[in-house]
């Protein structure tokens, strides 16, 4: 039977490094420890999640990972995942370069969110991209069916020296920014090199290292944040 609440969230920017990555696989964890089912495309040509879940033999009930190589597949994927109807999240990570398939990602998605992270680059990038995003909505028929769009503030620093600040300030007033940020945790790269974040967080509490356990409450902070940036990306869809 098709699920009718399956979301497609795509996480896009034209800007390269700027924590697709790094955010997509944090709300898959998310997701998944609140035991949803997650489907990620990778649509990235270097496959940095798919190598990653690759080289790390990920095997999970409520995880699986494929390659995107166009966006014809990335309809009939999700329209096939739909009518499966055991998926709830479909989540794309994307290429730093959209243009070409940006139309068509958005097509096909619920959410769109384009994390930035506090740079003069990131927010010109981010700017072009909300002006692709507007432009959009004027040259569709309808443009009740476009996808919601969230920027997420990515890799924020615990304290923002000024500039970061100011650059904050101007993102805010530029392109709807949700409330919790992305912040810059070194629980996020231990994921990348080791594993989601909520396996981290378990196998913290379970381990025999008094000091490793008292690490636990790292990664269950960090992905609490990722559950809070995916219930507000969420929430008008
Ligand atoms: N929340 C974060 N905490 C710590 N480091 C981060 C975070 N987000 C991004 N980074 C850093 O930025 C780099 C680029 O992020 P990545 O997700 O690979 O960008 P993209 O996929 O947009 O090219 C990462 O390798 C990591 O070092
Ligand atoms: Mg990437």
């Amino acid at each position: 039977m098709p699920n009718e609440n399956m979301k497609v969230i795509t996480v896009m920017t034209r800007k390269g490094g700027a924590g697709k990555t790094m955010l997509t696989r944090a709300l898959t964890s998310a997701a998944m420890s609140q035991g949803k089912k997650c489907l990620v495309l990778d649509a990235d040509p270097q496959q940095a999640l798919f190598r990653w879940a690759k080289k790390l033999e990920i095997s999970d009930p409520n995880f699986s990972i494929e390659q995107l190589t166009t966006p014809e597949a990335f309809e009939a994927r999700t329209e096939e995942a739909w009518e499966e109807g055991s998926i709830d999240y479909v989540f794309v990570d994307t290429l730093g370069a959209a243009g070409a398939w940006a139309d068509d990602l958005a097509a096909f998605s619920d959410v769109l969110v384009v994390p930035m992270m506090l740079s003069n680059d990131d927010l010109e990038i981010t700017q072009d991209t909300y002006g692709w995003y507007r432009d959009l909505r004027q040259r569709t028929e309808d443009p009740e069916n476009l996808p919601a769009f969230h920027v997420v503030l990515s890799s924020v620093p615990a304290r923002m020296n000024k500039t970061e600040k100011e650059l904050e300030v101007q993102a805010v007033q530029s392109f709807p920014v949700i409330e919790n940020y992305f912040m810059e945790r070194k629980q996020h790269k231990d994921a990348a090199s080791q594993g989601f974040l909520h396996y981290l967080a378990e196998d913290r509490r379970n381990n025999e290292v008094a000091l490793l356990r008292t690490h636990a409450k790292l990664y269950d902070e960090a992905l609490e944040e990722a559950q809070a940036i995916l219930k507000d990306i969420l929430g008008g869809v």
